[in-house]
């Protein structure tokens, strides 16, 4: 059973988007779609006896998502799905849309959405997890949407890692995972993507009250004081 906790109201703080950004987002989705996505299969996964526990992670490139979420996975047994690991293994395996999944990611622009979906859905239907944390994901109204028609359901709760932008540079930079995308150049490119497109997002869920905002600034596990509660006192286990 899910029970929301008076005292975390604290943390939950609106995020702003202007219209500009907003306007980007919705011809994204309008011109983007396609019409298996307008026409999913009924229920999704959420239909089925799994019932499914969603939490979105979202945040800038080395805002800290993938390291805040080693630590729910060690503290509290959530399954990590990472997007862009789920796209990156596509790459690795040769797929079909290897070529343009790797294509997309140097120009730090965003995958399709039924694409990444799809890959999502497929770690949910054969995980013997109920409780997901899906991160870098949804990157877009264009993702959300897609998941939401897809999936059959919204995410219970978005963790938003806030962080300058100084401070995500520094840190991508200097983590050294061989990673195509981690040059500046590329990286400029992300952090536009993300203000543009992810915030929107970000703000869609604020206002409905599923955003819990995290400074991202200190160390893993100063970052993980803000975490570690909103998992504990959010819901009785
Ligand atoms: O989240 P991560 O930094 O690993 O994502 C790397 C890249 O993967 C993104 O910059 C983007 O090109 C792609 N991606 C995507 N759609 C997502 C998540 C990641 O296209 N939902
Ligand atoms: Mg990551």
């Amino acid at each position: 059973m899910w029970r929301r906790v008076a005292s975390l109201s604290h943390i939950l703080s609106p995020s702003k988007s202007s219209a500009l950004h907003q306007g980007i987002c919705r011809r994204t989705v309008w011109e983007a779609f396609t019409t298996d996505i307008m026409h999913p299969a009924i229920g999704g996964v959420a239909s089925e006896e799994k019932n499914p526990l969603i939490t979105f992670v979202l945040g800038g490139p080395g805002s800290g998502k993938g390291t805040q979420c080693a630590k729910i996975v060690e503290t509290f047994g959530y399954k990590h799905l990472s997007a862009g690991d789920l796209l990156r293994k596509e790459i690795s395996s040769n797929s079909e849309n290897g070529a343009m999944i790797l294509d997309t990611i140097k120009e730090g622009k965003i995958v399709p959405s039924e694409m990444t979906v799809k890959l999502i859905q497929k770690e949910i239907e054969s995980s013997d997890n109920h409780k997901f944390l899906i991160d870098g994901f949804p990157r877009c109204e264009e993702n959300r949407i897609a998941f939401e028609q897809i999936i059959g359901m919204e995410p219970n709760i978005v963790l938003f890692f806030d962080c300058p932008e100084d401070e995500m540079v520094k840190r991508v930079l200097s983590r050294n995972e061989g990673r195509v995308d981690d040059n500046i150049d590329t990286i400029k490119k992300r952090l536009k993507v993300f203000a543009a497109l992810n915030l929107p997002v970000i703000k869609h869920y604020t206002e409905k009250g599923k955003v819990y905002k995290i400074n991202g600034v200190g160390t893993a596990d100063e970052i993980f004081k803000q975490v570690h509660p909103i998992f504990t006192e959010l819901f009785v286990k």
